[in-house]
């Protein structure tokens, strides 16, 4: 497909993607027709990871810019742009100081959601800048955000330290965010994915090998493969990059 014309097909995507009565571009339909609808209820919660043949998102030292070439971050951004919402937790606000807003596609920039129960993520990280985007901070209750005017907060009940990722969604979908892109790290999608609050998983598998370095998931220890959780996958190659579609349905929880 010529750029103009993929440009078309995208934008005729964007304008269709919430109107279930049209059927997406076939072009964009296998991707991202999975991503109109939750698997159990109004809301659709999408994880993403980008990692390397050997299944690492960032090098020892927490470097992870970028694991991904220009498709699947392009492919990222796309994503961005048909989400209400992205989530990251405060290990990836802090570490990469990510904006989370959609530049490499058109599109509306989607809300931007931190998670940070201890409010550890200073006032003045890009993710907070003031672009018309709305801006959320998840605090434990208790706990006094350190966030600029503008950013919204949400206080959420801890145990252990933890907030339940199920909480976490039901706070969204009552501020009329309904489809939610999990965007990381490890530990965030992690945490999701082990309470059943995904409906999909994007991996993006991009032609390095790392041999060491932080790990993509991070799931309570199996000692038989038939504790393994095998998922239906579709795979999508994204030019040198894979794209895994994994569908998660089976094991989402109700949320609302
Ligand atoms: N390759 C990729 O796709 C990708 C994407 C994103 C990030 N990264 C990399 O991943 C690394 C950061 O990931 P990470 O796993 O260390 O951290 P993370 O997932 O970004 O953040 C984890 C922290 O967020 C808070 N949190 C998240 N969910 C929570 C919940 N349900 N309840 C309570 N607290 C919750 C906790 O904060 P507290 O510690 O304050 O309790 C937790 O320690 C960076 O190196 C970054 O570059 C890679």
């Amino acid at each position: 497909m010529r750029a103009t014309e993929q440009q078309d097909s995208w934008a005729s995507l964007l304008e269709t993607f919430s109107k279930m009565s049209v059927a997406p571009p076939p072009e964009w339909a296998p991707i991202f027709g999975p991503l109109r609808t939750g698997a159990r209820d109004a809301m659709m919660v999408l994880g993403q990871l980008g990692q390397t043949l050997d299944g690492r998102i960032a090098t020892v030292t927490g470097h992870s810019k970028y694991i991904n070439g220009p498709a699947g971050l392009t492919h990222l951004h796309r994503v961005r742009a048909v989400v209400d919402a992205v989530v990251v937790g405060v290990g990836t606000a802090v570490a990469d100081n990510p904006r989370l807003n959609v530049r490499l596609v058109t599109g509306p920039h989607p809300a931007r959601v931190v998670i940070d129960p201890k409010a550890r993520l200073e006032p003045d990280a890009l993710v907070w800048l003031d672009d018309g985007a709305r801006r959320i901070v998840i605090v434990a209750d208790q706990v006094k955000p350190n966030t600029p005017n503008g950013v919204e907060v949400i206080s959420l009940p801890s145990r252990n330290g933890k907030l339940a990722p199920a909480d976490i969604l039901k706070a969204l979908f009552t501020l009329g965010l309904k489809r939610i892109l999990i965007e990381g790290g490890a530990d965030t999608v992690s945490r999701f994915m082990q309470a059943g609050c995904l409906d999909r998983l994007h991996v993006i598998v991009a032609p390095i090998i790392m041999g060491s370095g932080r790990p993509g998931f991070s799931l309570p220890a199996i000692e038989h493969m038939d504790q393994a959780v095998r998922i239906k996958m579709h795979p999508h190659p994204l030019e040198d990059e894979m794209l895994f579609d994994c569908d998660l349905s089976a094991q989402r929880i109700a949320l609302v």
